[in-house]
């Protein structure tokens, strides 16, 4: 008789809509094998303070795959190897993994299915390196992650990205604006690239692609000369000037990653400046992580999940679940986290924009 697992699950860094989805179908898809299945609330955190735990019922799931957010709540600032601490008003970093796997295992679980992006996937390969059997799922709106087509939550950000754009179409063209909008993806410019040509951008600024202001200011004058008084500018939040920095609203600093924004209120200051065209900026920001699932996010995510379970049924612990249009598949933990996504510069979307007029700015 195959042994029936106990599986721990929980949902590490920033939120991305899909991850209830996820949860419903991992939990039916071991609960319908006889499995039993414990939440580990707000992250990693949870492994490090087990009053943190909830178990994961029938009941718990139910009509929870169309809901935004997590059940579980979730966590980006705490990695049990490296815990912010406080003490006599210093700060400092410790290492607490030891004490996690020891929770981990006097607690029974069989496995981890953890469920996160390219920071947590990092802490999911250290807690695996350190004994704990775990399968990850890649979660992140920004779809930066190079071992898998696509995470759950990227298509979702794109839809609510496209409606913006859309609506800003309509408020630039009446007032001969020129709109600059900021969206989310850290150093990977899938989303931007993504809204941008569904929306119709005429200007998509993109951390893989260093963007001069006179190119850009070139396109924006050239549709005037054109007739069109008005221009939409899609930046990412990663976007930098050729030779320059990104915009940041936060350092890095202490294990904490840089908060990154404030691309577009700089380039639509520049923008105004150099062509005379009124401009204003618009920064989406966590509205692109909230609210309903597409279709394709939910089905993603139930895929995933499901997924997750058979390869925990199978032993394939120290994996990642990854998606192709031909079918799921598996990369190890390293593997995941080898490499960074990024927008390969000549790849077919890139060159539909250029050859619908796009201008990247370059
Ligand atoms: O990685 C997802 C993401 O939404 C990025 O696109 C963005 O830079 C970051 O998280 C924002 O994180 P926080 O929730 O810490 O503001």
């Amino acid at each position: 008789m195959p042994k029936k697992l106990r599986l721990a699950v929980n949902t590490g860094g920033g939120d991305a809509p899909g991850l209830n989805a996820v949860l419903r179908a991992l939990t039916l898809s071991a609960l319908n094998r006889g499995y039993e299945v414990v939440g580990i609330r707000k992250g990693y955190l949870g492994l490090l303070d087990t009053t943190q735990l909830v178990p994961l019922t029938f009941d718990s799931v139910r009509g929870i795959t169309r809901l935004g957010g997590s059940i579980l709540g979730t966590n980006n600032r705490g990695n049990p190897l490296g815990i912010r601490v406080e003490e006599n008003g210093q700060e400092r970093y410790v290492d607490v993994s030891d004490q996690a796997v020891k929770n981990f295992h006097r607690l029974g679980f069989d496995g981890l299915i953890a469920i996160g992006g390219d920071g947590s996937l990092k802490i999911a390969a250290g807690l695996a390196k350190k004994g704990i059997p775990i399968i990850a799922v890649p979660k992140t709106i920004d779809n930066d992650l190079a071992s898998t087509v696509m995470t759950f939550g990227f298509d979702t950000a794109v839809a609510t990205a496209t409606e913006a754009i859309d609506k800003l179409h309509s408020t630039a063209e009446s007032h001969d604006r020129v709109m600059v909008v900021e969206v989310m993806g850290r150093n990977c410019g899938w989303i931007a690239l993504s809204s941008g040509i569904a929306g119709g951008a005429d200007v998509i600024l993109l951390p893989e692609i260093p963007y001069t202001i006179e190119r850009v200011c070139q396109k924006i004058m050239d549709r005037e000369a054109s007739g069109r008084h008005f221009s939409i500018v899609v930046c990412a939040e990663g976007a930098a000037p050729l030779g320059g920095r990104m915009s940041l609203l936060e350092e890095a600093h202490d294990g904490h990653d840089a908060r990154l924004g404030g691309v577009a209120p700089v380039v639509a200051k520049q923008i105004e400046l150099r062509t005379g065209k009124e401009s204003r900026s618009i920064v989406l920001g966590h509205l692109q992580r909230g609210g309903q699932p597409t279709p394709f996010d939910r089905l993603l995510s139930l895929r995933f999940g499901a997924t997750a379970v058979r390869m925990a049924s199978e032993g394939k612990w120290g994996h990642m679940v990854t998606y192709s249009p031909s079918g799921m598949g598996m990369v190890t933990l390293e593997e995941a986290i080898a490499e960074p996504g990024k927008v390969p510069v000549d790849c077919d979307t890139v060159r539909t924009a250029r050859e619908l007029g796009v201008s990247f700015g370059d």
